[in-house]
């Protein structure tokens, strides 16, 4: 387990990564995401997640050169979208992510959706011919560590079968109230290691009293016991913030520990927070482009 915010995750190719890592995800584009992660660099974020989806890679990048932190004390992660399927468009969409992120490598990048039944029958080879180009990124230095993001086991399965380098990361939604054992189980047990998306809840779960009376035993707000909750699972957390203030609070979460049986009532507490978005079944916007 993490013990301090400086602590990294060895992934399977033995690729460090800072054990939270600064997420993106709804900043708006401009100097709001450019200050917001010049501010987490600044506090001593080194990790920052991103996606092009997101539409702030420029920003983020502007933030990282404005940060002065030299590069490859960074570990910078970025996602394809749903658009660049295939082998060829994937190839042009590390390129153009590089070029809006201002770098000339990537630590980490990610498929961002799995292609799935319900919306293509081909969806097993339509993610193994992007996966192809993952690959081909990986091997020629342009990306240090490949992997997924919302790929349940069976998507996994089916990647295992068609490439011939496994994912080295699947970053899902994981909270309080979404806590997905069986796709966390699986990958563990694949060596695969899981990012945690939303591990506020995006804010849902902040709320919650049953939550709010775990964190005040510990003298800690919920949100520092949702990052605590991720950490103590093997899990890099990916909190997102606007204000320094709180951006600084979500780091410190190395002066407690949750007791195991607070882990098993958090672990099995009802649906809460939930995104909605289930990769087999989300919004066709969501994983068609
Ligand atoms: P803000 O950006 O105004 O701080 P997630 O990381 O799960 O997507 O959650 C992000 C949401 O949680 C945002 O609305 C963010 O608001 C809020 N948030 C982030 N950190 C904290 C914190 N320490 N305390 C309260 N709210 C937080």
């Amino acid at each position: 387990m993490f013990e301090k915010f400086t602590d990294t995750a060895v992934v399977s190719n033995g690729v460090k990564m800072p054990c939270i890592g600064y997420g993106t995800w709804q900043t708006p584009d401009g100097e709001t995401a450019k200050n917001c992660v010049k501010t987490a660099i600044e506090l001593g974020y080194r990790h920052i997640d991103t996606a092009a989806a997101y539409g702030n890679e420029a920003s983020v990048g502007e933030g990282i050169r404005e940060s002065g932190v030299k590069r490859d004390e960074l570990f910078i992660a970025t996602k394809h979208w749903i658009s660049e399927r295939g082998y060829e468009k994937t190839i042009k969409a590390v390129e153009d992510s590089l070029t809006r992120l201002g770098l000339d490598y990537l630590d980490l990048y990610l498929i961002h959706w799995p292609m799935v039944q319900k919306i293509n029958e081909n969806w097993e080879e339509i993610n193994a011919d992007t996966w192809r180009g993952f690959e081909k990124m990986y091997k020629d230095g342009k990306i240090r560590a490949i992997g997924v993001s919302n790929f349940l086991p069976h998507h996994l399965e089916s990647l295992k079968k068609n490439s011939t380098i496994a994912p080295m990361v699947n970053q899902i939604e994981f909270h309080p109230g979404y806590s997905q054992k069986e796709v966390v189980d699986y990958c563990k047990k694949e060596g695969i290691l899981v990012q945690a998306w939303s591990p506020l809840g995006s804010g849902a779960v902040l709320k919650d009293e049953f939550l709010a009376g775990i964190a005040a035993k510990y003298n800690k707000s919920v949100a520092q016991l949702c990052i605590r909750y991720a950490i103590q699972n093997d899990i890099v957390p990916l909190p997102k913030s606007t204000n320094a203030e709180r951006i600084a609070d979500n780091m410190k979460v190395f002066d407690f520990s949750i007791s195991a049986e607070d882990m098993e009532k958090i672990a099995n507490m009802d649906v809460l927070g939930y995104s909605g978005f289930y990769p087999d079944d989300a919004p066709a916007d969501v994983l068609y482009g």
